[in-house]
């Protein structure tokens, strides 16, 4: 049987441990200089049918580091959905992958990809979550702070993919996780209730930034406006602004607070230069982590293939 990564809440807790500790020792071989082709010869299908910078990136990299090698499909490519449909996309590629990653707009798009491919299907982003991501910023949280439970992790702003995946992962690891969102653009519900009846994690929804930073060990934020959003970023950026990471609301935060952003940014909305750059941002850390992350993911799925 075949497993996909298509969300943290279909992994299982000592699953996520395994992953980070294949994703240490992958990441040591990468700082030693060390060779490591455990994947000679395989190779995978990336499908972009929106932007990217570091999942394309990081992704191909990762595969090439592996001992394979990845294609790029833009967004002009394939169509998925549109010039062809999801289920046959699905069948071809399978035939000449070894694994697919996918960029999706709807999830449900997403799950049909993984259920009609015969290869591991790895979500490289949808509308409702982003699986890698989280995996890779939890992983970066613990090599700053030493774990990566039992901490308060304040996630300000919309109530997106990049919020949805925390909450997947508070389902799965005991975490202290406030997601601060404007009236209307909290996180989707039913994750909500998912994550809150596994009994794992305390999770807070509120509206009132100031409170949700205070004794914080990360401060994380995201877009107002995501991809596919973009003729609401406007009226978005109106409601949003309270909800800016600057030096006036991280003044109510720990000294020793991390700030995070999936990246890309867009500095002076929803997160100032001056924090992002500042000497509690560890956002290029985390950036850097999707690698070593996603290697691991890709090489746990592609085992006993
Ligand atoms: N964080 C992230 O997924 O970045 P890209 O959209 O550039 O891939
Ligand atoms: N919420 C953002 C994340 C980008 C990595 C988006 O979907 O555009």
């Amino acid at each position: 049987m075949k497993k996909d990564f298509i969300s943290i809440a279909d992994y299982s807790r000592d699953e996520i441990e395994a992953i980070f500790e294949l994703t240490g020792e992958l990441k040591a071989k990468v700082k030693k200089g060390e060779t490591h082709h455990i994947l000679p010869g395989r190779t995978m299908a990336m499908i972009f049918a929106k932007p990217s910078a570091r999942t394309r990136v990081s992704f191909e990299t990762g595969m090439y580091q592996l001992g394979g090698y990845a294609l790029y499909l833009s967004p002009n490519d394939i169509g998925i959905g549109k010039r062809e449909a999801v289920k046959d996309i699905a069948r071809v590629i399978s035939r000449y992958n070894d694994v697919i990653m996918a960029r999706l707009f709807a999830h449900s798009h997403m799950e049909e990809l993984a259920e009609y491919a015969t290869v591991p299907v790895i979500n490289g982003l949808t509308d409702y979550n982003h699986p890698c991501q989280i995996m890779a910023d939890i992983y970066t949280v613990k090599e700053h702070k030493g774990r990566h439970t039992d901490l308060k992790i304040t996630y300000i702003g919309d109530g997106n993919n990049i919020a949805n995946s925390w909450i997947n992962l508070a389902a799965k690891l005991p975490l202290h996780l406030v997601i601060c969102s404007p009236s209307g653009y909290e996180p989707d519900p039913s994750t909500l209730d998912y994550a809150r009846a596994q009994g794992i994690s305390n999770i807070e929804i509120t509206p009132e930034p100031v409170e949700a930073v205070k004794g914080a060990d990360v401060i994380y934020t995201d877009v107002w406006a995501s991809m596919g959003q973009e003729e609401e970023a406007a009226e978005r950026r109106k409601i949003f602004m309270p909800y800016q990471v600057n030096s006036a609301l991280m003044a109510h935060a720990d000294k020793d607070a991390l700030v995070m952003h999936c990246l890309p940014a867009h500095r002076g909305d929803e997160i100032t230069d001056e924090v992002i750059d500042g000497p509690q941002s560890i956002v290029f850390d985390e950036a850097e982590n999707r690698m070593h992350v996603q290697k691991a993911i890709i090489a746990t799925l592609m085992r006993n293939r």
